[in-house]
């Protein structure tokens, strides 16, 4: 018998790779506030209704949850300590302390990190800058505290968000397409995964039998944002010279940033999960992307 398995955030860029890729092993189940035609068992509710989440709950029962669901907007939470803290913090209580769930994926951030180090490992403390990465990282020890069996997942994605799409790589992609001038940070590094490699690597941490804890799921090597934005360039032929190479301390977003998050995967590696290295990523983003758009 199928497994159920529901999935928070399953409308968002991360969220409906898995909703995809999980439909036919598993019986999913989604909750969320807008619709989702393609998922045959979608609960209407948002999920900082406690009382209305318990009762879906109650009603699937889900062994497994994967929990996507978050405001990735930093600024929304940095002006609204409050709902970000409802939604990261107690809404992932009461999603990771339900009794039937045996095995609970939450989503994290490498911006737990303060980014003054590079190449975090899992048992690197963490300091968050901001009231997204700080509830976030609330939310990491609320699932290591009340989840069965916790798989703390740190990550950065890139991928295509559904509808009009606003994440770093769109955002890149539209500005050079429309010949833009953009900036890029030189002094900013990630090791993002693309959103359908990584919801591949779930569902292999899923598939084996790897023990319960923090992992690090990222690229295998690293780049700079202005370096990314140069790639996408290349890669579409779009004039390299409207990016302008700058440092993030050029800019005031009055919003504390980290500098370089990146993550190092050895730990997930040896558990015999493959990761690939950034041009691979940018690779497979871009197949994607050209299949979509027919580019
Ligand atoms: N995007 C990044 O660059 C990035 C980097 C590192 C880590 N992450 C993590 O990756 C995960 C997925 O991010 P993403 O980029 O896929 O986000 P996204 O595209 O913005 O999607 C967010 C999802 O959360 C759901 N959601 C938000 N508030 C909700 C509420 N009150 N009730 C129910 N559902 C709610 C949204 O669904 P509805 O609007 O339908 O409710 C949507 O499906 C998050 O946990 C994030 O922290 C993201």
């Amino acid at each position: 018998m199928k497994k159920k398995l529901l999935i928070t955030g399953a409308s968002g860029m991360l969220g409906k790779e898995f909703l995809k890729l999980l439909s036919f092993d598993y019986l999913v189940y989604t909750v969320g506030r807008s619709s989702i035609k393609t998922s045959k068992n979608h609960y209407l509710i948002d999920i900082t209704e406690e009382d209305s989440l318990k009762q879906v709950l109650d009603l699937i029962n889900p062994e497994i949850i994967i929990h996507c669901a978050a405001n990735v907007n930093i600024n929304d939470c940095e002006a609204n300590y409050e709902n970000a803290y409802s939604l990261h913090v107690n809404s992932t209580k009461v999603l990771s302390s339900h009794p039937t769930t045996d095995k609970f994926i939450y989503i994290s951030t490498d911006s737990v990190f303060d980014g003054t180090k590079s190449n975090y490992i899992e048992t690197d403390t963490v300091n968050p800058l901001n009231n997204y990465s700080k509830t976030k990282a609330k939310g990491e020890e609320i699932v290591l505290t009340f989840a069965k069996n916790p798989y703390i997942i740190r990550t950065n994605i890139i991928g295509f968000s559904p509808g009009l799409g606003n994440s770093f790589f769109e955002w890149g992609f539209n500005e050079l397409r429309n010949s833009a001038n953009i900036k890029g940070f030189n002094d900013v590094f990630f090791n993002p995964l693309y959103t359908k490699d990584l919801a591949d690597k779930v569902n292999e941490l899923l598939s084996l039998n790897i023990p319960k804890g923090i992992y690090n799921f990222s690229s295998s090597s690293s780049i700079s944002k202005y370096h990314f934005l140069i790639e996408i360039a290349k890669e579409f032929n779009f004039d390299i010279k409207l990016i302008q190479s700058i440092s993030i301390d050029a800019l005031n977003f009055g919003i504390k940033r980290p500098k370089n998050t990146t993550l190092n995967n050895a730990k997930a590696s040896n558990n015999g999960i493959v990761f690939p290295s950034i041009q691979q990523t940018i690779e497979n983003l871009f197949k994607d992307f050209k299949k979509r758009t027919n580019a």
